[in-house]
């Protein structure tokens, strides 16, 4: 088997970005769970709706490709949650676990940045311009998820937050 031509390459691509994004609507509540500020809590409330569409859009985008059931799982995506999951375990002060918490999502986000960004390009590359325009979408939310959080954490709620010890 193996590669034989870019359509394989964003056929795997795909794949694996389904397997990343249904992981993540699991991740996502836990998240949101974990998170004190309130600001922060929406964000990952609504960021969970649009993960839900983003599954919905690489299914599409899938289905466009002759691929119903996908069976790749995203190795990087478990290992970011693991990730993730060690911090919603953690205890001590809420507003410095908000920042750890948002630490581990801008991770998730950048990490679907740039296979959102490389689907998209094999995509229009393929001459699959409805794919290509599905995934551009999905980037788009992706990317103001990610600016969302580095707002929410550079609005001065940690410096305002944060206990004595906490910032020693
Ligand atoms: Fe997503």
């Amino acid at each position: 088997m193996g590669f034989q031509s870019l359509k394989d390459v964003l056929k795997e691509q795909l794949e694996d970005l389904y397997s990343a994004e249904t992981q993540l609507t699991t991740a996502l509540p836990k998240l949101e769970q974990a998170a004190s500020n309130d600001e922060l809590k929406k964000a990952f409330k609504e960021h969970l709706e649009e993960t839900r569409g983003h599954v919905k859009r690489v299914e599409e985008a899938l289905g466009e490709l002759g691929v119903t059931s996908p069976t790749e799982e995203c190795k990087g995506m478990k290992g970011l949650i693991a990730e993730g999951e060690e911090i919603i375990e953690m205890q001590g002060d809420a507003t410095a676990k908000d920042a750890a918490l948002i630490a581990a999502a801008q991770r998730v986000e950048h990490y679907e940045i740039a296979a959102y960004g490389t689907v998209r390009q094999l995509a229009d590359d393929c001459g699959l311009d409805g794919v290509r325009d599905l995934m551009d979408q999905t980037l788009d939310e992706e990317s103001n998820a990610d600016k969302l959080l580095t707002k929410i954490a550079t609005g001065g709620m940690f410096k305002a937050g944060l206990n004595r010890q906490a910032t020693s």
